[in-house]
């Protein structure tokens, strides 16, 4: 680990660097252990390295096109979503695209008044970050017209609108896709659902997509910006992560 990594606390299993295209590595961030992969187009991911269905480590298995495969019993994971493509598994992994896209956006709104772009390393080590995995995620947002990216060696990425424009419904959109995934959750929508009427989950569906959309529409990063950092952790929480700490820098210190 370098001095850099180490200022930035991060507790390095691989290096994203070391992801060669069509693999996956297993990268510990800030007490997460991740199953970041880079597929053969160069494109991007990251999941929970657990798997679901008996503890795998996703991150030592084989990557095939977008799918994890997990070395334990072969189920398939989407590298993306976390989503389960083959059993035995039935519960997906996490990801993290939302999450980490709007510590992007957080970061790029806190350093919107100094006038600079900031480059994707800077946030990286702001937001202890898989430098290679924020790519992929500032590209879905330069492409839904959040940030915009100057080249060259004073180039980065800066917000394209001020904080208080920009929706949290915006940022998901971009980062995730679909609010819900229900192809017919949505005004207008209802043409989308092949099933026949009357639906019996479409109501309920309809009104947790309208108050997902209501609430998250009208927080903007701005508020997100304010209330970040948030009241500190009770005081239970810090002795556990002070304990866990610890406890995985005495795994990490070599015997003599
Ligand atoms: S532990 Fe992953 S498929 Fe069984």
């Amino acid at each position: 680990m370098n001095a850099l990594e180490q200022a930035a606390g991060f507790v390095t299993v691989a290096r994203v660097s070391d992801v060669e295209p069509g693999t996956v590595r297993v990268i510990e961030l800030e007490g997460r252990s991740l199953c970041v992969g880079q597929t053969e187009d160069g494109e991007w991911g990251a999941i929970d390295n657990v798997c679901t269905h008996d503890g795998g480590t996703l991150g030592e298995g084989e990557l095939d096109d977008a799918a994890v495969e997990c070395p334990r019993h072969g189920g398939r994971f989407d590298l993306f979503t976390g989503r389960v493509l083959a059993l035995p598994p039935v519960r997906p992994v996490a990801a993290y695209p939302t999450e980490y896209g709007i510590r992007v956006l957080v970061t790029l709104a806190r350093s919107d008044g100094d006038d600079r772009c900031l480059s994707l390393a800077e946030i990286a080590k702001r937001e202890k970050l898989p430098h290679a995995y924020l790519e992929q995620l500032a590209g879905d947002l330069r492409r839904a017209g959040l940030v915009t990216a100057t080249r060259g060696q004073s180039g980065g990425y800066r917000l394209a609108r001020p904080a208080a424009q920009i929706a949290m419904t915006d940022a998901i959109r971009a980062l995730e896709g679909p609010i819900l995934e229900m192809p017919c959750a949505g005004v207008g929508d209802l043409e989308h659902c092949d099933r026949r009427q009357p639906c019996s989950v479409h109501e309920v569906f309809q009104r947790v997509y309208e108050s997902l959309s209501l609430s998250l529409g009208a927080t903007s990063l701005a508020e997100v910006l304010a209330t970040a950092g948030g009241p500190p952790y009770p005081i239970e929480v810090r002795r556990r992560r002070i304990a866990l700490t610890a406890e995985r820098n005495t795994q990490e210190t070599p015997t003599a």
